[in-house]
């Protein structure tokens, strides 16, 4: 696990300010008109101060040089001085900086701070009296774990490079120098340089490309620093209606277009849920299939995995997940990387009433099942830090936060709150939550404190039936848990009940059953399986073959248990040919379980490694005990 380092004596020096209010010069009118200049809580995962200096805007100019792959330019910062004697703090890590320049172009003096440990480096840059910015001019390097340089046998089209980031949680300092902290909130404006043929696109509104062949971008809204990203490919784009659309290689764009045609009625659902959409365009891009993630809700523009694309709209629970975070997350932002719950527990809960509005009731209880399934199996393995809503982070990579503890647990919490106090009061608390708080990061006391005086305070008989520290602070399961049913999920009980009292897999009545069903069908199938078994099952359902990749990935899961070697290859062929982190990790702890099994997945990992992005490698390198 990676270190963090701990609080020092000079954070606490930090100076505490008053807010004051900030007028934000604007004449846009999606944009907030005033701010207020808050005082931010430390963040242990960064170097920045912003109390003291705070970055308000980067204008970013770069150009991408795929042979070498590495990206050359700079980032200029416009900067409020709160403290006008103290230096300027960015996070850099992995950057070979070149120089830095004051408002008026002179030089000024800066140090490059040691790699304290694997996270983070400061670059500290000395400040003249009248700078109103800083430009560092920079190039990343081979480390810049933000971001993947694909060959072109890595792609869809097999005939160009390609390019992604992705900076959450704290990566995008290692391809911009920046405070890189989700308490500070930029605007920006970028500047990319592409060889012919590709095309960049960004988490920003494209402004097209200019007569000199450069390509040019804007986010006028404030975002966290972990939401700047940028690809860039071989890309075609196809609309789903005015707002919403596709970005894709040619040869994937019709297929993901046709899976991804409800959109626009997502971002409808949610609206109607909880306000205006607040960015501009929702655009989707689907990316090449080593992308460490299913999704990631960079603002205007989601990055997708192409491992959703089943064919039968089965996976598009994660448009639904990515869209939501244009509220939470993305308007409403965790302060700190302990407050995660904050992005991720919204999402899950406004994910699962999206899916209940476009596709009907039966099928978001059957994903709030397999969700409660996933926080109950997972919770006994992990440390005590990771398992309350509000995590201790101190000392660990804010990557290992990713459980289904924020996620599944922080939705139960809303869930929990919306059964005591009914759906409708529940629905105004939320919609006023997002309104009230809009471009701001926030903390989960701050939530804890409204959520007590605008709701709870009207609700007495609800204020004391929630237990808010067991919720909260505690890493047990709260006694009042709600528990979803689903009618659907209970039919798959019954026939996995028959088949193991002897029933032959022939004879079960499956028909029409959807992908939520079988996952639940291998799921509820004991662990341990003979080989005859597996064999029978795989006869008449085809799983070994199965192009949905979450079915593929449950079942390969059970193969490797119960050492099913006619699936072998396709274990294989799939961690070869996927670079999901939330695929690789159980399927290569599951094989490293045996001194057979570690041996054949230090022998795909060797092949498969130099195809996956660094967030998966660092994890699986873990797992394996890998020295790279
Ligand atoms: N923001 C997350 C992905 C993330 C979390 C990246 C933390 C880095 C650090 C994204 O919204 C997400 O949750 N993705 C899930 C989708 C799912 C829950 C529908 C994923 O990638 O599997
Ligand atoms: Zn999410």
């Amino acid at each position: 696990m990676a270190r963090v380092r701990r609080h020092n004596g000079r954070r606490m020096l930090r100076v505490i300010l008053s807010s004051a209010l900030v007028a934000l010069c604007c004449a846009c009118s999606v944009m907030p008109t005033t701010t207020t200049r808050r005082s931010l809580p430390a963040d242990p995962h960064s170097h920045a101060e912003p109390n003291r200096v705070r970055v308000v805007h980067l204008s970013l100019d770069l150009a991408l040089d795929f042979e070498r792959r590495r990206a050359e330019g700079s980032a200029r910062l416009d900067l409020e001085r709160i403290d006008r004697d103290a230096p300027l703090r960015l996070d850099v890590r992995a950057l070979e900086i070149l120089g830095v320049t004051g408002s008026a172009g002179g030089k000024r003096k800066y140090i490059v701070g040691p790699e304290d440990d694997a996270t983070a480096s400061e670059l500290i840059v000395e400040l003249a009296r009248d700078d109103t910015s800083v430009t560092v001019h920079y190039r990343t390097t081979e480390r810049a774990e933000a971001m993947q340089w694909l060959a072109p046998a890595q792609t869809a089209g097999g005939k160009q490079p390609f390019l992604f980031t992705q900076g959450q949680a704290i990566l995008t300092r290692t391809w911009i120098p920046l405070q890189d902290s989700p308490a500070v909130r930029i605007t920006y404006d970028a500047t990319i340089r592409a060889p012919q043929g590709l095309t960049p696109v960004m988490s920003a509104e494209q402004l097209g490309r200019a007569a000199d062949g450069a390509w040019h971008f804007r986010m006028q809204q404030p975002i966290p620093s972990y939401l700047i990203a940028l690809a860039c490919g071989e890309l075609e784009f196809s609309a789903v209606s005015a707002r919403c659309g596709v970005w894709a290689e040619p040869s994937v764009l019709g297929g993901a277009r046709s899976e991804l045609e409800d959109m626009e009625a997502m971002v409808q659902s949610a609206e109607e849920l909880f306000g205006p959409y607040r960015w501009g365009r929702y655009d989707l891009i689907v990316l090449p299939p080593s992308f460490p993630f299913g999704g990631m809700e960079n603002p205007r523009l989601t990055f997708a995995t192409p491992t959703i694309l089943a064919g039968d709209k089965s996976l598009v629970g994660l448009v639904a997940h990515e869209l939501a975070h244009s509220w939470s997350g993305n308007l409403v932002t965790n302060a700190t990387w302990r407050d995660f719950w904050l992005n991720e527990g919204f999402t899950v809960y406004f994910e699962q009433r999206i899916m209940e509005r476009v596709y009907g009731p039966e099928r978001s209880n059957m994903e709030k099942v397999l969700g409660l399934r996933e926080y109950e199996e997972e919770l006994p393995t992990l440390d005590l830090g990771l398992r309350m809503l509000h995590l201790d982070l101190v000392g660990r990579n804010p990557d290992d936060a990713v459980t289904s503890v924020p996620y599944q647990k922080g939705a139960l919490f809303l869930r929990r709150i919306e059964e005591l106090v009914g759906r409708p009061a529940f629905d105004r608390f939320l919609r006023r939550w997002f309104d009230e708080h809009a471009f701001m990061s926030v903390t989960t006391e701050e939530f804890l404190a409204y959520l007590r005086s605008e709701l709870l305070a009207h609700y007495p008989d609800a204020a004391t039936k929630l237990n808010l520290v067991e919720w909260l602070y505690d890493g047990g399961v709260p006694a009042d848990l709600p528990r979803p049913r689903s009618a659907m999920l209970d039919e798959v009980d019954a026939q996995v009940a028959r088949w193991t009292a002897g029933t032959a897999a022939e004879a079960l009545v499956t028909k029409g059953w959807t992908t939520q069903q079988w996952l639940r069908f291998l799921d509820a199938l004991p662990a341990s399986l003979s080989v005859v078994q597996l064999a029978q099952l795989d006869r008449v359902f085809g799983f070994t073959q199965s192009r949905n990749s979450e079915i593929l990935c449950e079942w390969l899961v059970a193969c490797v248990r119960n050492q099913y070697s006619a699936a072998d290859s396709r274990v294989a062929e799939f961690l070869c040919s996927v670079g999901r982190r939330k695929f690789l990790k159980p399927l290569y702890t599951e094989l490293a379980k045996s001194p057979e099994g570690l041996r054949r997945a230090r022998e795909i990992y060797a092949l498969a490694r130099p195809r996956y992005h660094a967030v998966s490698t660092r994890t699986i390198d873990d797992l394996l005990d890998w020295k790279p």
